[in-house]
């Protein structure tokens, strides 16, 4: 019995005492991990830390450094610490990087799921969203041409409208009655809005605009009830089953957008997409989380980006010149006007158009994603969770690669301006989350731009006898870089064609 007893004893002990190493082992290894997040030792030999700036609080990190314009406060810290650096933001771990090779290294890998706090009910790196990705990208661009020129010249008369009733306009309003109107048409339908008063209009620019606080913050804008998506939140807290959640869904923006999509009588993505439905299971709350992307990255982006172009050309008129030349020069020789796929002959406007996404992106940071699994990168530990983001301005004002990067230079394109913009600049993100539609969105600041060019001349704003050019001032929020309010004058001129 005692030699028993013993046995059992020791059997026990070994037992305890393996427990006890495995716990001590997954200890360790957890605590040097954060060890590496914490601390700013340098660990071993093998590994270093990503560096982080100083004067990080305990409780906000280092939100309370950001500034008005964050992304210029993280670029100069990348400039400072390299192109890889760690943040703390609000308790949370992020990786920013602004250096082309880690980027595409990182992000093509499969390391990374898709993270937006409001967004993590719905897993949007699964097999689901690609699929939706899949059928958006072979979504016909057929027809696309003519709905752009028509709306474009739309924008333009409200433009010049505008200017002539009140002397100045605000570009922004009318590029986002652009973008919504091209989105709603194409992609759902439905028919766009008239004016900058319609109820529809203001709901959608208020939504677009409320989804865009900085990535850091979205934690609090669960409650928000006027996002895209907030009817998930209820849904999910209240347990709904799916039909509940599929009719709670007609109250909100995106549920009546998709049942206005569902009623129409054209063919459009949504009523594909249901076809699609049948033979995969797809949720209805991931048809409704595409469409929050849809309108939040295509009427922003591409109202931003078109409005930055007219301040751009209304303070370098010579530039504008040049542009207009080239554009009248293509006019004469094949008595109309440009399309998309003419751009060999418009070399300058090429190199023009990449240069002001270049000098003024609409986005400064792509989506967060978040490492699903701890991993070392270079000598570097990638803990589990920690969200990356990249830094789309830093990495346009890379001087190694734009030199002179604060000035407004076309000719740094001229040697690739054959290339697209997505080769030559960093707008459209990166992997499996890149922005799907960049052929629409190239055509779309297309058709704005030379259209307006060929007719009009853009005036700084003259109020009393004065001259005010546009201020070319960020206004951010969230990963968005939008002009700070400014107004020109859009004035008709001599055109070279009768249009
Ligand atoms: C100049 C215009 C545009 C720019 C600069 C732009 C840029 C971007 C960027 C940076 C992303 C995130 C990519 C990443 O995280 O790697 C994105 C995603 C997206 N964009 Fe665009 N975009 C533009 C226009 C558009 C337009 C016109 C549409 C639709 C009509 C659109 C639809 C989307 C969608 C649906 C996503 C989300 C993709 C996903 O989550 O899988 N974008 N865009």
């Amino acid at each position: 019995m005692t030699v028993f007893n013993s046995a059992l004893t020791i059997q026990k002990s070994e037992k305890v005492l393996s427990i006890a190493c495995t716990v001590a082992a997954i200890y360790l290894t957890l605590g040097c991990v954060e060890k590496l997040f914490e601390g700013n030792t340098k660990l071993s030999d093998e590994f270093e830390l990503i560096p982080s700036p100083p004067g990080a609080h305990r409780s906000s990190g280092h939100a309370h450094q950001l500034g008005r314009n964050h992304a210029h406060t993280i670029t100069n810290w990348q400039q400072e610490f390299g192109s890889i650096i760690r943040l703390k933001l609000n308790s949370k771990d992020y990786i920013f990087l602004s250096d082309t090779a880690a980027v595409k290294d990182l992000f093509e890998q499969q390391k990374f799921s898709q993270t937006k706090e409001r967004d993590t009910v719905v897993s949007a790196s699964d097999d689901k969203w690609e699929k939706i990705r899949k059928l958006y990208n072979a979504d016909p661009l057929f027809g696309i041409d003519d709905i752009l020129k028509n709306e474009a010249d739309q924008c333009i008369n409200k433009l010049i409208e505008g200017t002539e009733r009140m002397k100045n306009v605000v570009p922004l309003c009318f590029t986002r009655l652009y973008a919504i109107n091209v989105i709603l048409t194409s992609k759902l339908g439905i028919p766009g809005v008239t004016t900058i008063k319609d109820p529809l209009y203001k709901e959608i620019v208020k939504t677009v605009v409320t989804n865009l606080q900085p990535f850091w913050e979205t934690q609090k804008t669960h409650s928000d009830s006027h996002t895209f998506c907030s009817f998930l939140k209820t849904a999910f807290e209240k347990k709904q089953d799916s039909k509940q959640l599929y009719e709670s869904n007609a109250t909100t923006l995106s549920g009546r957008l998709i049942s206005a999509a569902r009623r129409s009588q054209q063919d459009n993505f949504i009523r594909r997409l249901d076809t699609y439905k049948l033979k995969v299971s797809i949720a209805e709350s991931d048809i409704q989380m595409f469409l929050n992307r849809i309108m939040t990255h295509g009427v922003e982006n591409i109202a931003v980006a078109i409005s930055w172009t007219y301040a751009i050309l209304c303070c370098h008129p010579e530039v504008q010149t040049r542009v207009a030349l080239e554009i009248d020069c293509f006019c004469i020789k094949h008595n109309r006007l440009p399309n998309f796929e003419d751009q060999r002959e418009l070399p300058y406007y090429v190199a023009f158009q990449k240069e002001c996404m270049r000098f003024r992106p609409p986005e400064y940071f792509t989506e967060p994603r978040q490492a699903s699994t701890n991993f070392i990168y270079k000598n570097y530990i990638i803990s589990k969770g920690t969200t990356i983001v990249v830094n789309i301005h830093a990495m346009h004002n890379n001087e190694r690669i734009f030199p002179e990067p604060e000035r407004f230079m076309p000719e740094r394109f001229f040697s690739n301006r054959n290339k697209k913009a997505a080769v030559d600049q960093h707008v459209f993100g990166w992997g499996r989350l890149k922005c799907p539609s960049i052929e629409m969105a190239e055509k779309m600041v297309f058709y704005a731009v030379t259209r307006l060019i060929a007719k009009c001349i853009i005036e700084p704003q003259g109020l009393k006898g004065t001259t005010e050019y546009p201020s070319l001032e960020v206004n951010q929020r969230g990963s968005s870089a939008a002009p700070a309010a400014f107004q020109i004058r859009i004035v008709n001129r001599e055109s070279v064609l009768d249009c």
